[in-house]
């Protein structure tokens, strides 16, 4: 579908739950599907692709190298995806509160940068391999936001270190946050697979 601004896959669940699955570099919005399922097998899912193309791998935002953002682009499309996620809400009959995002590297990102730009448009979610995406020059008010966090202790791509002030950043603007680092590189594992479901299931 193209409709709303965004190419993307809606699939309606049995439950009021929307999982909002955002893809890392190089996926598309069919890369989570296999993981909402997992996370939630009752939940209708959303996922979007990211519109920007690095030679050939959908991203959600441009980057000028590897960990370096061209913040004026994700401004743009951090704008442009909560717009995504507001239409949406209207346009298939969601619950916004009722909204859990799972965001994976590339996007976790922007669900970070949607979190410090747009702080009413998602109210959970689960940052697995995510970074600072920008220093904002006020934190918003994440009051009653949950947050939970996955990084991993050998990932090439994003520093512990990053994702740590990440959680802080987060949770200094009021997001209840949980972060967990896992003996992992960038690929998520199956022990916080496990662990991400709990905290889904026990919300
Ligand atoms: C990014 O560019 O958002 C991060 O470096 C993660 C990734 O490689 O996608």
């Amino acid at each position: 579908m193209t409709e709303l601004g965004f190419v993307h896959q809606f699939i309606p669940g049995s439950s009021e739950r929307t999982l909002l699955m955002l893809h890392g570099t190089g996926g598309d919005e069919e890369q989570l599907i296999p993981l909402a399922r997992e996370l939630d097998p009752g939940a209708a899912i959303l996922s979007p692709r990211g519109k920007i193309s690095e030679n050939g791998s959908a991203r959600f935002f441009r980057r000028l190298a590897e960990g370096v953002f061209d913040l004026e682009d994700l401004r743009v499309q951090t704008d442009a995806l909560a717009e995504f996620v507001r239409q949406a809400v209207h346009h298939y009959g969601l619950d916004l509160g009722k909204i859990v995002t799972v965001g994976y590297s590339n996007g976790a990102n922007i669900a970070a940068s949607i979190l410090l730009r747009h702080p009413d448009v998602l109210r959970t979610a689960m940052l697995l391999r995510a970074m600072v995406p920008f220093q904002p020059e006020e934190l918003p008010d994440l009051g009653g936001v949950e947050i939970w966090i996955a990084g991993g202790n050998q990932d090439p791509l994003i520093p512990r270190l990053n994702t740590e002030r990440l959680a802080e950043m987060l949770s200094e603007a009021g997001a209840e946050v949980t972060a967990h680092f896992f003996e992992a590189g960038h690929a998520l594992t199956n022990t916080e697979l496990v662990l991400a479901k709990r905290w889904l299931d026990a919300l």
